[in-house]
């Protein structure tokens, strides 16, 4: 596989090259008689070189096209071939591949010839389908394997793709990647939710019930508030409560004239507040949900035919850098609450932040964010308080939305948030979706449907 792809042009030049050969000399070689006449043989200068030329050389170039339509025709299929030698290249250049040298007697004379036997070689297979590759390399316990764990980086650069899942199972390792993330990205029409999940890129969901809440930091411009309003008005059409914290009075702040009274706040009193009120109807919900006629042990908020509510938290940094020490501890705590409790319970907590800072998000507090984003640019260190030690590197794209994410599986892929049309008025959609919600409430209590 190494010569893969000259070895697949050979396959087609060859047969083509002879054709046509075999078509420009037929008569001549038909005729052949003549030619091999001694005097034929003899008189070399009186043989018609420049037909033997032209049919040569048109026989070369005619070789050649079958190749470019092949290249054109048959694009995917050459990836395939050029991802298969890839990956045997970098087998044998990282020594992966072993072999003995052996001596044999050489059949002209009693010289010695030298040749490298191969009786080593990592057993992968190769898939490509719908735009995903799927590498799968045998678990073997040479003294290889644990570099077969830990191909990530090589693969991601090799073969120009993103990694999307990596899985162990008996006797291999998975590695899934993703050829041209941007392609997946969706529009803020096709964002769908439903069974406790939100569909975010065509290949990623996030899992909110399984998976909760979510972390998101970027620098200024990257796309966190759009990717709020988002997910805000997804929520929205679910019937799910919302409860917006802005403290910077600022885009998501604009939502206190659409939505219900009671769901926005901005200043400090009123987040510490709905926090606090969050956590204590969080723990009512627990005796609640308990009390139902339909609860079994384990079951959660939507078993019970509860909806969720989500508490959307921008400039979260922010916020707790403006609090007094007392405030902000307390608020640490009623963070961590949500966190911890808030899975079974239907909160799901949202953060959004210029910068994460570690402090604000120790004890553990950071990895019960199972879904993290990292939106556009951002600092090596600030990479690491959202995803802990990665080897992955992250560069800067100038595309508004576009950064990187830990979807729940520890993987870290490129990322793009919905995209929203320039002309598109988040504040008249949110006012439709609450309208939808209050006369969908209305029929409830009437009676109708
Ligand atoms: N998904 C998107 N689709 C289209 N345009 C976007 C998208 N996300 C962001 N933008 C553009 O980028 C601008 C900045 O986005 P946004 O306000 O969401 O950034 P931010 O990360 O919240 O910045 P800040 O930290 O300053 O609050 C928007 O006004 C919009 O023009
Ligand atoms: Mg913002």
């Amino acid at each position: 596989m190494r010569n893969g792809i000259v070895r697949t042009a050979l396959y087609i030049y060859v047969p083509f090259f002879l054709l046509s050969m075999g078509i420009i000399f037929i008569p001549h070689i038909l005729n052949f008689g003549e030619w091999l006449s001694f005097e034929g043989l003899i008189y070399i200068q009186d043989w018609n070189w420049s037909l033997i030329l032209k049919g040569i050389l048109l026989s070369v170039v005619i070789g050649f096209i079958p190749i470019v339509v092949a290249y054109f025709l048959f694009y995917g299929t050459y990836k395939k071939i050029w991802h298969r030698q890839k990956i045997a290249r970098m087998f044998i250049s990282n020594k992966y591949a072993e072999s003995v040298p052996i001596t044999r007697e050489s059949q002209f004379g009693d010289k010695k010839l030298k040749k490298e036997k191969l009786n080593y070689f990592p057993k992968a297979y190769y898939r490509s389908k719908e735009g995903y590759i799927y590498l799968k390399i045998a678990l073997d316990m040479t003294r290889h394997q644990k570099r077969y764990l830990e191909l990530d980086e090589e693969l991601e650069k090799g073969l120009f793709a993103e990694l999307v899942d990596k899985t162990i199972e008996e006797n291999y390792v998975n590695y899934k990647l993703l050829y041209d993330i941007e392609k997946n990205r969706i529009t803020i029409h096709d964002v769908e939710v439903s069974d406790g999940k939100i569909k975010l890129m065509k290949h990623i969901t996030w899992d909110y019930e399984k998976l909760p809440h979510m972390l998101i930091a970027g620098g200024t411009g990257g796309g966190k508030s759009y990717f709020m309003l988002t997910m805000i008005l997804s929520f929205l059409d679910t019937g799910a409560e919302l409860k917006i914290l802005d403290p910077k009075n600022s885009d998501l702040a604009d939502l206190e004239n659409v939505l219900p009274r009671g769901s926005v706040f901005s200043k400090s009193t009123g987040i510490m507040m709905i926090l606090r009120k969050s956590v204590e109807a969080m723990l009512e919900r627990s005796e609640q949900i308990k009390e139902m006629p339909n609860y079994k042990t384990g079951s959660n908020y939507s078993d019970v035919g509860l909806k969720p509510v989500f508490i959307i938290f921008d400039e979260y940094v922010a916020f707790l850098e403006l609090i007094s020490r007392e405030d902000r501890a307390k608020a640490l705590e009623y963070i961590k609450q949500i966190v911890m409790l808030g899975r079974q319970m239907g909160y799901f907590l949202v953060l959004g932040q210029q910068r994460p800072d570690a402090k604000y998000l120790a004890d553990g507090i950071r990895d019960q964010f199972h879904f993290r984003v990292a939106l556009g640019k951002m600092s090596e260190t600030g990479y690491g308080m959202m995803f802990g030690d990665t080897d992955k590197l992250f560069t800067f794209k100038d595309v508004k939305g576009r950064g990187y994410a830990d979807v729940g599986g520890s993987v870290i892929t490129e990322f793009y948030t919905p995209i929203v049309p320039n002309d598109y008025d988040f504040m008249t959609q949110i006012g439709h979706a609450v309208q939808g919600q209050e006369s969908g409430a209305t029929a409830v209590a009437n009676g109708s449907d």
